[in-house]
Formats: C-alpha cells, structure tokens, sequence
C-alpha cells in the first residue's frame, strides 16, 4: 500500500467553500474522501452531499470509509455531466461545488490501473476501467507521429516530445511495451543522459501526464462543467475549483472572468443591445491560492496546486 490520498489546499477550500449547516454541495472529484470528510462535518446531518468519481473501484472503496455520514449520496458519473447527475437526484440548485482535478493517490499507488511509471502494470490509463475507452496504449498504437507529439508537448510541456514520441509509438506498434515500466524506460532512453539526472522528477513524468490527460479527455471534461455550472449554482453558492496544470487553470480563470464581466452601458442601453447587465458571478481569489511551503513540503502533489473560487451573484 501507498501513502493514503492527503486532500491538498484543505483549510483554504474550506474557506472559500464555506460549507454551512443544512446547505446541499457537490464534491465532482470525490477520490479518496478527504474533501468530502470536511464538508459533511460541516453541514451536518441535514445537510446535502453528492459525491461523483468516474472510477467506480474509487467509490466503492470510498463508500465504505464514508460509512458514518447517510447523507453522503455517492454518484458514479463524470462532473460534465452535472446537470444530468442533478436532476437524477432531484437537486435543482446547490450551495457549493468543489472539484479537485486529476488522479488520486489511491489510483497511482494500483500499478494495475496503469498510472504507475514505478510499479509495473497494463498501459492503460483509463480514470473509468468499465468504459469501453481507448487506453493509452490503444492511443499510442493509434496516433500519428505528429498527433502524439502534440499530446506530449502540450498536456506534458515535454522537451523531447519528438523524439520520444517517435520511440514509443513505435515501440508500442512493434508489442514491445507490455507494461508501464517498458514505457518509462522507452521514455527515459529517448532523454539525454543529462537531462535525465538534472530533474527533480522522474524523466517519464511529463510524458506519463500528458497520456493520462489525453485518454482521459480531461480538458474537455473541465470545459463542459465550466461551461454549466452556474446554472446550479443558488444566489450567494460557490464554486471552488483545485487544478494542477495551466492549461486547466487558464480555462478556470477565464471562465470565472466572463461570468464576472457585465456591460459598461447603462443598464437600459445595455438590455437593448442584448449586452449582460449584472455580472453572473463575482470572483473571490484574484490570483490563484497556492499551498503553503509546509504543505508543500508534506505533500509534493500540493506543489502545483491553484485554487481558484467564485461565488453566483
Ligand atoms: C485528485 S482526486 C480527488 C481527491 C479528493 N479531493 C480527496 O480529497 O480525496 C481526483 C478524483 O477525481 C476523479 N475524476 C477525475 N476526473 C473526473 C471527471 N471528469 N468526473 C468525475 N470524476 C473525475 C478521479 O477518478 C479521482 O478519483
């Protein structure tokens, strides 16, 4: 077993969540808990939780831990689907919805879910294993040269996006990686030896992250839930979102920024040319909220963390 899932940013998610007694929140990326656990504390027994993980071995390890709370409702979907998730549970608006994007601990510590480039297993990828997805060997076996590139320059700011590329493509095409190590040591091959030792991470990190957000369409996902949530949002509920590359952390950004923007007209010349007049929401952190070093220090995933909240006006 690994180290259990330690929730990053937790005191400053609470804060801008702001879980009050009786309100009904959304946790999207339910994991290992560990937000969740803070929240149902606060709302207390008549309060709401819906938790949504699109890994069911996740939930149904995570219903047992959250045993203790029956108002913990445990949803297996994808938070772009939230509105469909809603409306199944009878929920027209929340106070809160929190996501905490990417993989868990609990998901990279199983080498058999394929995450792993220290413990061996299939190369797989897949966040959902009961979808009929491609998996990450399907996507290396099934993309050109170029379009694999692409992947790992942009999801994985990889240097050697190219050559690595290349080299696992076709390793890949040939059946010479049979599991996650094959492909972490394909990758690290492709590096020159400098680099591979100067890194404070592994040298098949970047590409790793870049496969998983792939095959996991995990932009798209984001993009789909920012581009609803509001409308489930009550007047004064918030939304707290945890993100830990920049691609996703500018969609963030820029997506609570429109909410915010409203016409400079006066607000009648404003309705007559269809401009909004009131913003949709406020923002609440003009920067990123980033961990402290002490949290940094005790949990290297808080490292990239940037939380970002707004609240419906
Ligand atoms: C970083 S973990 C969340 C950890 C959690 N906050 C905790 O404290 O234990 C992210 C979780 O979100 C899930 N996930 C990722 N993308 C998702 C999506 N689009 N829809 C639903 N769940 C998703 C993953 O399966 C993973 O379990």
């Amino acid at each position: 077993m690994g180290a259990p899932h330690i929730a990053v940013l937790a005191t400053e998610t609470m804060d801008f969540l702001t879980p009050r007694a009786g309100g009904t929140y959304v946790d999207g990326t339910l994991g290992a808990g560990g937000h969740a656990r803070l929240i149902l504390d606060r709302i207390g027994p008549s309060g709401r939780f819906i938790g949504v993980d699109r890994d069911a071995n996740t939930l149904a390890q995570t219903r047992t831990e959250l045993k203790q709370w029956p108002n913990a409702q445990l949803v297996h979907g994808r938070f772009s689907d939230l509105g469909n998730i809603l409306v199944a549970q009878g929920v027209d608006q929340v106070d809160g919805l929190l996501l905490d994007l990417g993989v868990s601990s609990m998901q990279l510590d199983q080498g058999a879910r394929g995450f792993s480039f220290a413990k061996a297993g299939p190369i797989d990828m897949r966040m959902d294993p009961d979808s009929d997805e491609p998996t990450a060997l399907d996507l290396l076996c099934d993309s050109t040269p170029d379009e694999l590139e692409n992947i790992l320059r942009e999801y994985g700011e990889e240097r050697y996006a190219k050559k690595i590329a290349r080299r696992i493509r076709e390793d890949a095409r040939a059946g010479r990686l049979a599991t996650t190590l094959d492909l972490a040591k394909a990758v690290e091959d492709e590096m020159p030896p400098k680099s591979r030792h100067t890194q404070r991470i592994h040298p098949a990190t970047r590409t790793f992250q870049a496969l998983r957000i792939a095959v996991n369409h995990e932009l798209d996902e984001l993009e789909a839930f920012l581009n609803g949530f509001d409308a489930w949002l009550r007047p004064g509920g918030r939304c707290v979102v945890i993100s830990f590359h920049s691609l996703e952390d500018r969609l963030v950004k820029n997506r609570f920024r429109d909410l915010a923007w409203s016409s400079s007209l006066p607000p009648a010349l404003a309705a007559a040319a269809g401009e909004r007049v009131t913003p949709i929401c406020r923002v609440l952190t003009k920067k990123p909220v980033t961990a402290t070093e002490a949290e940094m220090d005790s949990n290297p995933r808080a490292r990239s963390a940037k939380l970002r909240a707004c609240e419906k006006v």
